[in-house]
């Protein structure tokens, strides 16, 4: 997801700092990569059980899920696995998500009667997601579950859950493994804070 104001959004790292001053800021690590790679493929083999021998429908939720997303799909091990992709933005409010959520990019093919696994990179208030599941289910797919990489189960306002959470992770601002701050950072090859 994409964050309309940046550097209005989040707590501490912010506070005083312009978006450009967040390369001086050092992530520290939460979740080494091998960690991430292993839990993926965990994910992906879960997945695979699931929906043996059924085609599988892969929506990654642009821009953060798409480093995951590339990671889970080669980890999963069926016949028929195709992908598209939506976009979304918040209008920004301050200290979180402020639950105004916009499609900025549609997806490019009908998921009626799809069997579709909606991909996340973060569950955090749970608002963006809640709108996602709700724009999906209305164009009647045959079946509708979500895989998110990284939950933040504290900070819940809307009662929606993952069916498939790579980890549960404290209350922190984190970035890397294409989560960002200010559109930064997605590159890391792990899940880190920044403080
Ligand atoms: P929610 O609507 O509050 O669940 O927010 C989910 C979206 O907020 C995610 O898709 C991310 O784009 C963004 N987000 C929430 N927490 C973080 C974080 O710790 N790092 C980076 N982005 C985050």
């Amino acid at each position: 997801m994409t964050n309309d104001n940046p550097g209005q959004g989040w707590p501490s790292i912010l506070s005083g700092s312009s978006p450009g001053s967040a390369h001086k800021t050092q992530p520290q690590i939460l979740i080494p990569s091998e960690r991430i790679t292993a839990r993926i493929l965990e994910l992906g083999a879960e997945i695979s059980r699931d929906y043996h021998g059924r085609p599988l429908r892969l929506i990654g939720v642009l821009k953060g899920a798409w480093i995951f997303l590339a990671d889970l799909i080669r980890a999963i091990d069926l016949e028929e696995v195709t992908v598209d992709f939506l976009g979304v933005a918040t209008y920004g409010e301050a200290k979180q998500t402020s639950g105004e959520v916009r499609l900025t990019k549609d997806l490019d093919h009908s998921i009626e009667g799809v069997e579709v696994l909606l991909v996340e990179d973060i569950l955090d208030t749970g608002l963006t997601f809640d709108f996602l599941l709700n724009v999906l289910r209305n164009r009647k797919p045959k079946s509708l579950r979500a895989v998110t990489l990284l939950d933040k189960a504290s900070r819940r306002i809307r009662p929606v859950h993952a069916d498939y959470v790579g980890f549960t992770i404290p209350d922190e601002f984190v970035v890397g493994f294409g989560l960002d701050f200010a559109q930064n950072f997605r590159q890391l090859p792990y899940i880190a804070v920044l403080r």
